[in-house]
């Protein structure tokens, strides 16, 4: 097997992440620049000053990485970067360097799908987990529930309806009078939180099917706020129990994916797999059944380079990497994770 060194680069939102992957040596160096300061005034991301930010950090970033990986432009074999899904400019950002990196280093681009590169980040670990396995994939854009065969092999179980588990705790966090970014800031505030003093739904927990639904649980919220005697005092026992919601929602249906596919092997992939209560009760439901979850390390729960570097590598070993025609590329800002079959990565 030829040994490939990848470089990653990830610009789909608001973080500009670069990751060097070696498939002899595995992780060489990865970093990230989070935009959050930049967007915080504006309590949200704003496209616009994101595409800028990423032009001013993505050169500088790549230097850094490389020396910090010890490697030169010239060691590379590969450049991976993401495609899409995502903001359409701050996604050309990272497309237009990533080709005119392959075009004047005469290497192959790959693209790859954002998704992809988080559904395979908790395989960065020292003890991956093995194929075939259900992927949960929790981010501030999607929540759906995969089963993955292996490299390229995606079969969505289940979706939401609505918004995403990550836009559910952001909408929430705003509604609660926190910053942004909302989830973290939300999780912190339910540590100190009383549960069971609010009563909030379990949207489509009996569905019967492995879809999702959490925009109902935001206007919970809302409405438990515009209630007769809410003070600020309790948002933390509101946190909570939104907390325990979301998170009981997302135990049950993956377990119901687990049992459906009769697999035993969990994966979470992106940010809101950083949430603690999330790790800990989905540990503790799988091990009661048998079953065993597998969480990426934190630092690549949240978007970053290295498992865009590494998504390519995988394509590369699995064979079903394609590389873009001599800069020939295109962003897909919509871009649904189901249509990518094993080599149908290219723009
Ligand atoms: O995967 P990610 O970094 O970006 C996307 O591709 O969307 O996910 C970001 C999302 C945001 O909605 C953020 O609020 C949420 O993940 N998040 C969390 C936590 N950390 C990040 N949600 C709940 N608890 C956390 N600890
Ligand atoms: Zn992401």
């Amino acid at each position: 097997m030829k040994r490939s060194l990848v470089l990653g680069i990830e610009t789909s939102c608001d973080e500009t992440g670069i990751g060097l992957y070696d498939s002899e040596r595995g992780l060489r160096a990865h970093r990230v620049f989070s935009q959050i300061d930049l967007h915080a005034a504006y309590g949200g991301v704003v496209p616009e000053l994101a595409s800028r930010d990423h032009v001013r950090r993505i050169v500088p970033l790549i230097r850094e990485t490389l020396e910090s990986g010890g490697v030169r432009l010239q060691d590379l074999t590969a450049i991976a970067y993401t495609t899409g899904p995502g903001l359409a400019g701050a996604l050309l950002v990272g497309a237009s360097v990533a080709e005119a990196l392959a075009l004047a280093l005469n290497l192959p681009a790959l693209p790859i799908h954002h998704l992809e590169g988080h559904l395979l980040s908790p395989l960065l670990a020292a003890e991956p987990a093995e194929f075939p396995f259900v992927a949960l994939l929790v981010s501030g854009g999607h929540t759906q529930l995969m089963r993955v065969g292996g490299v390229g092999d995606y079969q969505l179980l289940g979706e939401s309806v609505d918004d995403a588990a990550g836009e559910a705790f952001d909408k929430t966090a705003k509604l609660l009078g926190l910053g942004y970014p909302g989830g973290p800031a939300l999780a912190r505030l339910a540590e100190q939180g009383m549960a069971g003093r609010f009563k909030l739904p379990r949207p489509m927990l009996h569905s019967g099917d492995l879809n999702f639904s959490f925009s109902g649980l935001k206007t919970a919220v809302l409405t438990a706020t515009q209630q007769l005697g809410y003070g600020p005092e309790q948002a933390p026992d509101l946190a909570i129990e939104f907390q325990e919601a979301v998170v009981d929602v997302l135990t049950h249906k993956a377990l119901a994916a687990l049992k459906q596919t009769r697999l035993k092997r969990l994966v979470v992939a992106g940010g809101v797999g950083a949430n603690r209560r999330l790790r800990t009760v989905l540990h503790e439901a799988l091990a009661r059944r048998g079953a065993r979850v597998f969480f990426p390390e934190l630092e690549y729960c949240s978007d970053n380079g290295a498992m865009i570097a590494f998504a390519g590598a995988m394509r590369l070993r699995a064979g079903c990497a394609q590389a873009t025609r001599e800069g020939a590329f295109a962003v897909r800002p919509r871009w649904p994770l189901s249509d990518l079959a094993a080599g149908a990565g290219t723009a």
